[in-house]
């Protein structure tokens, strides 16, 4: 008889968006008259830009005529987008990042879940407490995280790095000695994030350790504030310590597009093994390149044109997240994020767990949020609402628990 992967029988439940989904479902088809608003999952809502647009019209154009015709991408991605994002992304920023250290791949969370194939099977992964759910599971579906404590919602051989209100959602430096630690920054899904000084100290103890930091940059677009990073890379030091992952979802809307990328240094090397080159055979084996119309479409992302517009809807969600920020603070509760980041962290009243907050909004204003213990132990006792809905839908949202409060 054939065996499967005993390790994926050990992952407690479903993917939580897919369990919040499901709930959601379960909740319209009996209350058929409700208008539920959707501010869970961090999916966006606003169309692709014009610009966008017209490249992925003329991409379809050429494709239609024999002459501009294309097969199979480039699997590493097409060097026009691979130095456009260099440029753009990196080097216009101060960054030392090269053209090849990029890699185009379909989406920042196939990188983050895929990257940990070509680490030790034995290597101690530390996360945020709090935490985006793929980093944990990918690496339990590997076999790396050991036991699973149901009453803790912990797993033995993972690291965590509690964030919580009382070190302002900053994650400390682990007691114990990882050799890959997973930082998303701005935070998903506290909305927090990490200045240059306190990147900075991660840079050196990733380098003094001999750890590897996985960088989740996701949704870099939304920083507002002056001393917070753009990139790790332009932290100096760490050419010799990061990845970083990038995604299109959330600057341009790209989430049912799919395009994202991951930077890695040539200088990042286990010994006399570059990690680039375990990157490079992994995407030639088993990527076979983003299509060549979705990239020509991310050009557009760095056009004067483009950047005007997306400039635009970034500014339209943070409209939303100062919108559900003030709301929620005028409505007595404690709130976090939602400054550099598209995501409001709020603290449930006393009496509920985050599960409880969620059915009881649901219910009672027919309204969807995150479950801050889906992210993790600590998040227990929170709630995520994302400012990606559209302008109606999140006044209409805070309109509903103002009801609600009063
Ligand atoms: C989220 O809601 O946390 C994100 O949308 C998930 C993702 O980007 O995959």
């Amino acid at each position: 008889m054939f065996k499967v992967n005993e390790n994926y029988l050990k992952l407690p439940g479903s993917y939580l968006f897919s369990t919040i989904a499901k709930k959601v479902n379960a909740y319209s088809q009996a209350n058929p008259d409700k208008k539920v608003i959707r501010l869970g999952i961090g999916d966006v809502t606003q169309p692709l830009v014009p610009a966008v647009i017209r490249a992925m019209h003329d991409a379809v154009d050429e494709m239609g005529d024999a002459a501009t015709f294309r097969g199979y991408a480039p699997d590493l991605g097409y060097g026009f987008l691979r130095e456009e994002i260099a440029k753009k992304d990196y080097q216009e920023r101060g960054c030392p990042v090269e053209a090849d250290e990029i890699f185009v791949s379909d989406g920042a969370k196939s990188d983050c879940g895929n990257i940990q194939e070509i680490f030790a099977p034995d290597s101690r992964i530390a996360v945020c407490d709090p935490v985006y759910p793929v980093y944990v599971d990918s690496n339990v579906m590997a076999g790396r995280t050991g036991d699973y404590d149901e009453a803790r919602g912990t797993w033995s051989r993972v690291i965590y790095m509690p964030c919580t209100a009382g070190n302002h959602f900053v994650p400390e430096l682990p007691g114990e000695r990882p050799d890959l630690i997973y930082l998303c920054v701005p935070n998903n899904p506290t909305g927090t994030t990490l200045n240059r000084d306190q990147l900075k100290v991660w840079v050196d103890y990733a380098n003094e350790t001999g750890a590897v930091i996985l960088y989740d940059g996701a949704y870099e677009a939304y920083i507002a504030e002056e001393d917070v990073p753009h990139s790790i890379f332009e932290i100096e030091g760490a050419r010799t310590c990061a990845i970083e992952f990038r995604s299109f979802s959330k600057n341009a809307g790209f989430t049912g597009v799919r395009l994202g990328f991951t930077v890695i240094p040539k200088d990042l090397k286990s010994g006399d093994v570059s990690v680039h080159s375990l990157w490079a055979r992994r995407h030639g084996t088993k990527f076979n390149g983003a299509p060549y119309i979705v990239q020509k479409a991310a050009m557009a992302v760095y056009s004067q044109e483009g950047r005007v517009q997306l400039k635009d809807q970034v500014a339209y969600y943070m409209n939303n997240a100062q919108i559900i920020y003030k709301g929620l603070k005028e409505g007595g509760y404690q709130v976090y994020g939602g400054v550099n980041a598209p995501y409001i962290w709020l603290k449930v009243p006393d009496h509920m767990t985050s599960w409880d907050f969620f059915d009881w909004l649901l219910e009672h204003a027919n309204v969807v949020g995150t479950p801050g213990s889906g992210f993790g132990p600590s998040g227990e006792g929170y709630f995520r609402l994302t400012a990606f809905g559209t302008y109606e839908n999140t006044m209409e949202a805070m309109e509903r628990i103002r009801r609600l409060n009063g």
